[in-house]
């Protein structure tokens, strides 16, 4: 990839509910990029194989879902194998699933290889993820490492999905953490140069504010 494009690569990591989609929509807002959120490819991964073999434990099973699935992300909607499924990849049973399916070696590597073409086709873009920076984009300029309390973690995630099981979000959110923190395979970490920004008493644009302050954008 040319330097230019790597200009343009805003990678954007950390754990469930940090706020990394609202920020990169509105960062590729400001940016005049486009963003691509790369757990919901993982999701969607998870969703086709619950929904076609309810097999999630098979790598082999669950690396033929991932190399034959047509997806497609554009502004905020997932289009897979032809079906907009942007909520139903939000389901809880998926949400379950998707930290086990994500931890496959195999799949990563077609997700990976995805998440390139896909900024490669663009010129750039804000993406967001668990290992933007860490293994995707190591090379990017722009690397952002969103956290917040787990308390307002659990608050942000109960507001989007409109539950009132408090404790049971906060221990989804917590075991989700642990699987992807843990595995041995591109595990959710602080990569090398990105800036660590606790959003936990930080509204939308005063984050983008704050990103758009720490970098140079010429
Ligand atoms: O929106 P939320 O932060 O809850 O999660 P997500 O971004 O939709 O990601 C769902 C799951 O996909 C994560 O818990 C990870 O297991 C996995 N994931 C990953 O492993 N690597 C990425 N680059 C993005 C997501």
């Amino acid at each position: 990839m040319n330097s230019s494009a790597n200009e343009k690569i805003i990678a954007i990591d950390g754990p469930a509910g940090s706020g990394k989609s609202t920020i990169a929509k509105a960062l590729a807002k400001r940016l005049n990029l486009e963003y691509l959120d790369t757990g919901a490819m993982y999701r969607a991964v998870a969703f086709l194989s619950l929904q076609q073999s309810e097999e999630t434990r098979d790598d082999q099973r669950v690396l033929e879902v991932a190399e034959e699935m047509d997806f497609n992300f554009t502004d905020g909607i997932c289009v897979v194998n032809g079906h907009d499924v942007t909520k139903e990849i939000r389901s809880s049973e998926v949400t379950e699933t998707v930290s086990a399916v994500a931890a496959m070696p195999e799949v990563r590597k077609e997700m990976v290889k995805r998440q390139r073409i896909w900024v490669e086709e663009r010129g750039g873009g804000v993406v967001e993820g668990r290992d933007i920076g860490s293994v995707v984009f190591p090379q990017a300029k722009v690397k952002v490492y969103l956290t917040a309390s787990e308390e307002i973690r659990a608050e942000r995630r109960i507001g989007q999905e409109e539950s009132v099981d408090t404790l049971g979000v906060a221990d989804s959110i917590r075991k989700r953490d642990e699987a992807d923190k843990g595995r041995s395979t591109s595990p959710l970490v602080r990569s090398e140069g990105a800036v660590e920004l606790d959003t936990s008493l930080m509204g939308v644009e005063e984050t983008v504010e704050e990103i758009l302050g720490l970098f140079r954008w010429n």
